[in-house]
C-alpha cells in the first residue's frame, strides 16, 4: 500500500453509533442527501440542467447496429456485486464485454454476437425456490461458458451434479492447488492465492465434468467440460485478491473461446465516430460543458464526426476553480476548433446568491440560474435536433427507467418556463458503453489533455458549497487562491490520481494570529482529501506530513486573509464529503 492508507469504513461505526442528540440535525428534517440534493457522479449535474433547459424527452435508449460488431463477452448478473468488475475486467483485456441478465435467451446472446459467456456469482443458494436461472440452452456448448461461483454451482445443479450446503462456509483467501494445468489455467503454477466467497460447495460434479483445481475445503474448485465448452472455479477471478484472476479471464476469453481482444480506444473512437455521422445526417446537436471529463469526451467524439453541426454551451458561473474556464476555452476553441457559446454568468450567479447561507437553498438557486441561462443560450441558437451527454454504461445499468436519476430529481425544483414545451430532442449518448476508465482512455486518444481527462470529481454547484456560509466575489477568490495550492502540491507530489477528491474549503471562523510583528485575525481554511471508490463512503487520506507542511505554509503565506490552517480527518459515513 503507498503512502495513503484507503481504510475501509467497518462495522465498528456502527456498533459505536450514538443516540441521535449528538449527531446533529439532517437538513431541512431530511436525512442527509435526500431531496434535491444531486450526488452526480462529475458532472452529470451540469448536462441535467441542459436537458431540463430545453424540456428533453426521457432518453430513448436505442440500440443502433454498430458498423462492425466488436466481439463481445456478455457476463450474466447472477446478483454479486462482483458482476460489473467482471466486465471491467474482461475489457481490460482488450475486449468488449456487457452485463445483461441472468435470464438473457441464447438466441438474444447470438444475436448479439456474443463469442463467450460469463456466469457470475451471485447470494442464492441453487436451491432457493426463486434461485436464478439460466436458458438452459447455454449449456449446448454452442458458446463457451464460463461459471463464476454461484454460476458454477447453477452449471453443476442443472447438468446433473450434486450441490450442498458445505459444511465450513469458505469466506476470504484460500490457496487453490492447480490439478490440470490445461486450458484455464494453462502456464499458471500449482498453487495460488485466491479469494472466495461462497456458502454451497459441489459435493459430485456432473458426467463428464472432471476437477481441474482444489483447495482444503473443496475437491472441485475448479472444473472442466472440454467438450462442451463449459468451464467453471469456484473463486472470485474478478478481485484483486486473486493475483491469477486476470490470466485465468484471459485464458477463457482469448485462448478457449478465441475472441478477438480489438476492443481498444482507437477502434472505439473509429466506430463510435462513424454511427455517429450516419444518425445525425444533417442535424444539429447540442452539448453542455461542465469542465469534467465525462462532457468533454462526449462532445470531442461528436465534434470529430460533425463538426460544426456541433454546439457547445459553457456557463461559466464563477464558481469554477482557478484556470478551468481558461483551459475549458483553449482546448475546445482554440485547439479543437468547437463552436463553443462560452457564457459569461458570473454576476448572475453572484446577484441570486449574495445574502444566502444556506447550502441547499444555494444549490437550488444555481440549479434554476443554471436552467435559465441555458434556456436564453439555447433560444437564440435555433434548430436543435439532438442533445449529446456524458451518460456513462454504470448509469445505463443502474437507471434501466426512462429518466436519468439526475435529471428527475432538478425536476423536482424546476418550474421555470422558456422553451415551446413541444420540442423534440433525440438523445445522442456516445459513452454508454464505457466505463469511467475506459472514457479516459478515449479521451487521450482523442488529444484532450491530461489536466482535464485525470481531473477529479468537482460538484455541479462548484465552489459555492465550499464556502461555508455567504459566496461572495472576494471569498471565491480566497477560496481559489488556497484551492489552487492543494491541488498543486498533491499533484507536484504525485498523490492527485491516487486521490478521489482533494480540496480546500473557506469557513467563516476567525482566529487569531500572528505575523511580523503584528497580530492577525483572519479566516481558517479547512483542507478535505479523501479516498473512495465510489464517492458513497470516503476515508480521510493519510496525506504524508510533509505535504500538508508545505500545503499549509504556502497558504498562509500566499493567500491574504488566512491565517490557519486545519486538516478534515472525518471518514464518510458520519461526514460528507463536501462541507455543505
Ligand atoms: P458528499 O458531500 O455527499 O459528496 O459526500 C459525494 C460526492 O458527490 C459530490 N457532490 C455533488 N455533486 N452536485 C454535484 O454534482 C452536488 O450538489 C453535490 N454535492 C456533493 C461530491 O463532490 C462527492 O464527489
Amino acid at each position: 500500500m503507498g503512502p495513503i492508507d484507503s481504510h475501509q469504513v467497518t462495522d465498528e461505526t456502527e456498533t459505536r453509533e450514538q443516540p441521535p442528540r449528538d449527531r446533529g440535525r439532517t437538513v431541512h428534517g431530511e436525512p442527509a442527501n435526500a431531496g434535491h440534493r444531486v450526488l452526480a457522479p462529475d458532472d452529470a449535474e451540469v448536462e441535467a440542467y441542459l436537458e431540463q433547459a430545453l424540456h428533453a424527452p426521457p432518453p430513448q435508449r436505442v440500440e443502433t447496429e454498430a458498423a462492425e460488431q466488436p466481439d463481445t463477452v456478455a457476463v450474466l448478473d447472477f446478483g454479486s456485486q462482483f458482476a460489473q468488475l467482471i466486465a471491467r475486467r474482461v475489457r481490460e483485456l482488450n475486449v468488449y464485454s456487457e452485463l445483461l441478465p441472468h435470464d438473457t435467451p441464447m438466441g438474444e446472446l447470438e444475436r448479439r454476437g456474443v463469442k463467450a459467456v460469463i456466469l457470475s456469482g451471485g447470494p442464492a443458494s441453487v436451491y432457493d425456490a426463486d434461485a436464478p436461472r439460466a436458458d438452459p440452452a447455454l449449456w449446448s456448448g454452442r458458446i463457451p461458458v464460463l461459471g463464476i461461483c454461484y454460476g458454477l454451482q447453477l452449471m453443476a445443479h442443472e447438468l446433473g451434479g450434486e450441490v450442498v450446503p458445505s459444511a465450513k462456509r469458505e469466506y476470504g483467501p484460500a490457496t487453490v492447488s492447480v490439478t490440470d494445468a490445461d486450458g484455464l489455467f494453462a502456464g499458471i503454477e500449482r498453487e495460488q492465492p485466491v479469494w472466495m466467497s461462497h456458502g454451497d460447495s459441489i459435493l459430485r460434479p456432473p458426467e463428464g465434468f472432471r476437477a481441474t483445481a482444489q483447495t482444503d475445503s473443496t475437491p472441485f474448485a475448479g472444473l472442466a467440460d472440454p467438450s462442451r465448452n463449459l468451464y467453471g472455479i469456484q473463486f472470485h477471478p474478478e478481485v484483486v485478491h486473486t493475483p491469477i484472476g486476470r490470466d485465468v479471464l484471459r485464458n477463457f476469453v482469448v485462448e478457449i473461446a478465441g475472441v478477438r481482444p480489438n476492443w481498444t480506444a482507437a477502434n472505439l473512437v473509429e466506430t463510435t465516430v462513424a454511427e455517429i455521422r450516419e444518425r445525425v445526417g444533417t442535424g444539429h446537436v447540442i452539448c453542455a460543458l461542465s469542465g469534467g471529463v465525462d462532457s468533454a469526451v462526449a462532445a470531442t467524439l461528436v465534434h470529430r464526426a460533425i463538426g460544426d453541426q456541433l454546439t457547445c454551451i459553457y456557463v461559466d458561473h464563477g464558481l469554477m476553480r482557478k484556470r478551468e474556464s481558461e483551459l475549458l476555452r483553449v482546448t475546445f476553441e482554440r485547439d479543437l476548433g468547437m463552436k463553443l457559446v462560452m457564457v459569461d454568468a458570473r454576476d448572475r450567479f453572484l446577484k441570486r446568491l449574495a445574502g444566502v447561507e444556506d447550502p441547499e437553498e444555494k444549490r437550488r438557486i444555481i440549479g434554476d440560474e443554471f436552467i435559465r441561462v441555458f434556456e436564453e443560450e439555447a433560444a437564440k441558437i435555433g434548430r436543435i435536433d439532438f442533445l449529446t451527454q456524458g451518460t456513462l454504461y454504470p448509469d445505463v445499468i443502474e437507471s434501466k427507467t426512462s429518466e436519468t436519476k439526475t435529471s428527475q430529481k432538478i425536476k423536482t425544483h424546476h418550474n421555470v418556463g422558456g422553451l415551446p414545451s413541444d420540442l423534440r430532442f433525440k438523445l445522442i449518448e456516445p459513452l454508454r458503453y464505457l466505463f469511467k476508465d475506459e472514457v479516459r482512455r478515449v479521451g487521450l486518444e482523442l488529444g484532450l489533455p491530461e489536466a482535464m481527462v485525470q481531473r477529479q470529481p468537482f460538484p455541479g454547484p462548484g465552489l459555492a458549497i465550499r464556502i461555508i456560509g455567504e459566496v461572495t466575489a472576494e471569498r471565491l477568490e480566497t477560496l481559489r487562491e488556497a484551492d489552487w495550492i492543494v491541488i498543486d502540491e498533491i499533484k507536484g507530489a504525485g498523490l492527485y490520481r491516487s486521490l478521489w477528491q482533494s480540496f480546500a474549503i473557506l469557513t467563516p471562523v476567525r482566529s487569531v494570529g500572528v505575523m511580523g510583528d503584528g497580530r492577525t485575525y483572519a479566516n481558517v481554511v479547512a483542507v478535505r482529501a479523501v479516498t473512495s471508490d465510489d464517492g458513497m463512503t470516503a476515508d480521510w487520506a493519510r496525506l504524508p506530513y510533509e505535504v500538508l507542511a508545505k500545503i499549509s505554509s504556502r497558504i498562509v503565506n500566499e493567500v491574504p486573509g488566512v491565517n490557519r490552517v486545519v486538516y478534515d480527518i472525518s471518514s464518510k459515513p458520519p461526514a460528507t464529503i463536501e462541507w455543505e
